[in-house]
């Protein structure tokens, strides 16, 4: 099949599944993280795997498949019905509530795997290889949510589907960051658009091959997966989907997208709250007070 990709429709660069990370233990975030997953820790009120998920729905997948560890059933309980709470809702006359818990179990079907053992983001991706079967699927790590009018993930996919190969979403960084990312280097073909030929996991500065970071949008064809059981431990000692995307630039084709938006990196606690004031921003029921609630902390730090 080259690298082409059918699906049952006949269309070969149709992407329908997305591959959701999130097996972490989520450390950086203990100890809200001791006894609930990370990915279930609320922007204001709603889950920031739920953040993840809707912009893979809203970039046309229907597939979601999570790749999570043990103790980590909130997640998927969280994209089901809850018939109990529903129920009780309904014979209350919230239905306005009750809703918005069903529509979240109507988002998408969920698919869960389990990564047994640690061993990196490769490995975890790697996974997820039987679930997504010979087709071309997306990546979405939920530590960066990236807020875009297009959503990040579909401005990803029409560029995979102009150039029939893969493609990862890029950012420029300032120097002093490019060691916290995997970076990419190669030819621009235009504003938004380069070759990639070579990528390097977390460079120092001196390596690192230009300012461009990926902060954890892909799409990528499914010749990936047998590339990953090939790819030995990279950057501390783990399988690194980076590393595993190095050798795919070589044996097939690999783009790099600028895309359009705003990356919040909700793995760090600054960024987190970075994200909660924005997304507080943007709602029309909280803006106001938010604002007000701002002057009254900064008044009292003046
Ligand atoms: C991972 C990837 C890295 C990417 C980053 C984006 O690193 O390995 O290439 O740039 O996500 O958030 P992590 O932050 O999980 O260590």
């Amino acid at each position: 099949m080259g690298n082409t990709h059918r699906d049952h429709t006949g269309d070969r660069t149709i992407v329908r599944k997305a591959v959701i990370p999130a097996a972490g233990l989520g450390t950086r975030f203990l100890p809200a993280t001791k006894a609930i997953p990370k990915e279930m820790i609320p922007i204001i009120d709603v889950p920031m795997i739920q953040h993840i998920v809707e912009e893979a729905v809203n970039s046309g997948i229907r597939d979601v498949i999570l790749v999570t560890a043990r103790h980590k059933e909130a997640i998927e309980n969280h994209f089901d019905y809850n018939y109990e709470l529903e129920d009780t809702l309904e014979r209350k006359a919230k239905y306005d509530l009750a809703l918005i818990s069903k529509k979240i179990g109507n988002l998408c079907n969920i698919i869960s795997v389990r990564q047994k053992v640690p061993m990196g983001l490769g490995h975890a991706v790697l996974a997820a290889a039987a679930a997504v079967g010979d087709e071309p699927f997306a990546v979405l790590l939920g530590d960066d949510l990236i807020d875009a009018e297009i959503p990040c993930t579909k401005q990803l996919i029409e560029i995979f589907q102009k150039q029939n190969a893969s493609v990862v979403g890029v950012m420029e960084v300032p120097k002093d960051e490019v060691s916290k990312y995997g970076i990419v280097g190669g030819t621009r073909l235009n504003d938004r658009l380069m070759h990639v030929t070579h990528l390097v996991e977390k460079p120092p500065v001196n390596e690192a091959p230009s300012q461009f970071a990926i902060p954890g949008r892909y799409i990528l064809t499914p010749k990936i997966f047998e590339i990953l059981r090939r790819t030995p431990p990279g950057k501390g000692g783990e399988i690194q989907l980076t590393d595993a995307l190095q050798i795919l630039a070589k044996e097939e084709k690999l783009f790099a997208y600028q895309y359009e938006g705003t990356r919040y990196d909700t793995g760090d606690r600054l960024g987190f709250i970075d994200a909660t004031l924005a997304f507080a921003l943007k709602r029309p029921e909280l803006c106001g007070g938010v604002i007000e609630l701002m002057k009254k902390h900064l008044k009292s730090r003046v």
